[in-house]
C-alpha cells in the first residue's frame, strides 16, 4: 500500500531548531527518499486557534512565516503538499462526527493535553475546544488515510488517541480509516531540544529559541550567551556535561566530518567531552565550535527563504494549490465517511423513502 505522510505545525511563532531537529529536517528526508506517494504538510491554524481563539490576528501572522520556513527548510511544493488546516471545512465535519466516538475522561487522560491545561493555567476554566483538538487531529490524519506521522514525542498521544478513534469507527461503522503510526527521531537528544537557557523546551513563551530565520549574528550571540555548566568557573576546572546545553546541542548537530572543517584538535566529540570533563578546556571554544556546526545547517535555509521572500506571490499561490488539492483528498475521504455512517441519504431515494 502507498504510504501517506502527514504532519503539520500550529502558526504561532516563527519555527526554530527544536522544530528542525524534531520533525521538519526529518520530513524533508522522507520527502526526498522518493518512498512516500503522498506528503501532506499542514500549517494547523484551527489548532493554533485553539488556544489563541482571542489572537486570531497572532495565527494570521504567522501563516506567512511558516510557510517560509517550510519552504526554506527543504520542503519541495512539487513533492509535497503544502495547506492551510481552516480551509478545509471537511476536516471540521469530521472532526463533529470523531467526538461521538470519545470520552470526555480519555480527553482528560491524554499527558500532552494535561500539560497543557496547566502550562496555560486554565484550572476549571479549560475551553471545549482545547480539550477537543486531539479529535480535530485524528480527523487531519484520518481525513488523508495518512499512516506515517513524522512529529516529536509530545505528539504520541495524539498518535494513539487517533488510533483508538479509528479502531472504534471501523468497527461501528465500516473499515474506512487507516491507523497511522508516529514516526520519531532516531536521534533520542532530538526528541526535545532544550533552549539556550538549559530549560527543557525551546519554546517561544519561554523567550529562549533559536529561530530557522534568525541571522547569523543573532544565532552567534544566542550560542555565546547559552547555559552550559554553572559550576565551570575557571578553564581549569572540571566541566560537566549532563544538563550542558552545548553539549546537547552538539549531541544534536555534531557529525565526525564537522572536526576536519573547524575544530582539528580533536578527532571526535568524545574527545571534547573527556577534555571538558577533566578540566582544562573552556566553554567559550565549545561553542565557537558549535556555532560553526550550527551556522552549517542554517546558513543554506536562509539562502533558500532569501529567494522565496523574492517572491511572496509564489508562496501564496503554493498554499492555494496545495489547499485545494488537500482538500479534494478529505473530501473524498468525508463522502466515505458519511456513507458508512449512513449519512448519505441524497445518493439514493430509497435510503430515506419508505
Ligand atoms: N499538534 C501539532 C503541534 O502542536 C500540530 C498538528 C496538528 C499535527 N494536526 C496535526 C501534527 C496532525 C501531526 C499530525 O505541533
Amino acid at each position: 500500500m502507498a504510504k501517506t505522510i502527514l504532519t503539520g505545525d500550529r502558526p504561532t511563532g516563527r519555527l526554530h531548531l527544536g522544530h528542525y531537529v524534531g520533525s521538519l529536517k526529518r520530513r524533508v528526508d522522507l520527502q526526498n527518499s522518493g518512498e512516500y506517494k503522498n506528503i501532506y504538510i499542514m500549517i494547523a491554524d484551527a489548532q493554533a486557534l485553539t488556544d489563541n481563539f482571542d489572537n486570531p490576528e497572532k495565527v494570521r501572522q504567522n501563516i506567512m512565516e511558516v510557510a517560509l520556513d517550510y519552504l526554506s527548510v527543504g520542503i519541495n511544493p512539487d513533492l509535497s503538499t503544502i495547506f492551510i488546516q481552516s480551509m478545509i471545512t471537511e476536516l471540521t465535519e469530521l472532526t463533529f462526527y470523531y467526538m461521538n466516538l470519545v470520552t470526555l475522561a480519555r480527553l482528560q487522560l491524554n499527558p500532552t493535553v494535561k500539560n497543557e491545561i496547566q502550562m496555560r493555567d486554565f484550572k476549571s476554566s479549560i475551553p471545549v475546544g482545547f480539550l477537543c483538538y486531539p479529535i480535530s487531529q485524528a480527523a487531519d490524519i484520518t481525513a488523508f488515510k495518512a499512516d506515517v506521522i513524522p512529529v516529536g514525542e509530545d505528539q504520541l498521544p495524539m498518535i494513539e488517541q487517533t488510533r483508538e478513534i479509528v479502531r472504534k469507527f471501523n468497527h461501528i461503522y465500516d473499515e474506512v480509516l487507516v491507523e497511522p503510526k508516529a514516526m520519531l527521531p532516531d536521534n533520542q537528544v532530538c526528541m526535545r531540544l532544550p533552549g539556550i537557557d538549559g530549560k527543557a523546551k525551546m519554546s517561544k513563551s519561554l523567550g529562549n529559541c533559536i529561530y530557522l530565520s534568525d541571522s547569523a549574528e543573532d544565532v552567534q550571540k544566542k550560542i555565546m550567551s547559552m547555559y552550559t555548566d554553572p559550576t565551570h568557573l575557571k578553564v581549569t576546572d572540571p566541566g560537566h556535561i549532563e544538563g550542558n546545553t552545548v553539549f546537547t546541542y552538539l549531541d544534536a548537530f555534531c557529525k565526525p566530518e564537522h572536526f576536519e572543517r573547524y575544530w582539528n584538535d580533536y578527532a571526535s566529540l568524545n574527545e571534547v567531552k573527556e577534555h571538558y570533563q577533566r578540566g582544562g578546556l573552556g566553554d567559550v571554544k565549545v561553542k565557537r565550535f558549535l556555532n560553526s556546526i550550527v551556522n552549517e545547517e542554517l546558513e543554506p535555509i536562509r539562502t533558500r527563504r532569501k529567494e522565496y521572500e523574492k517572491d511572496l506571490n509564489a508562496v501564496y499561490d503554493i498554499l492555494v494549490q496545495g489547499t485545494d488539492k488537500a482538500k479534494e483528498v478529505a473530501a473524498a475521504t468525508l463522502a466515505e465517511v458519511k456513507q458508512a455512517m449512513k449519512l448519505n441519504y441524497f445518493e439514493d431515494k430509497a435510503l430515506i423513502l419508505k
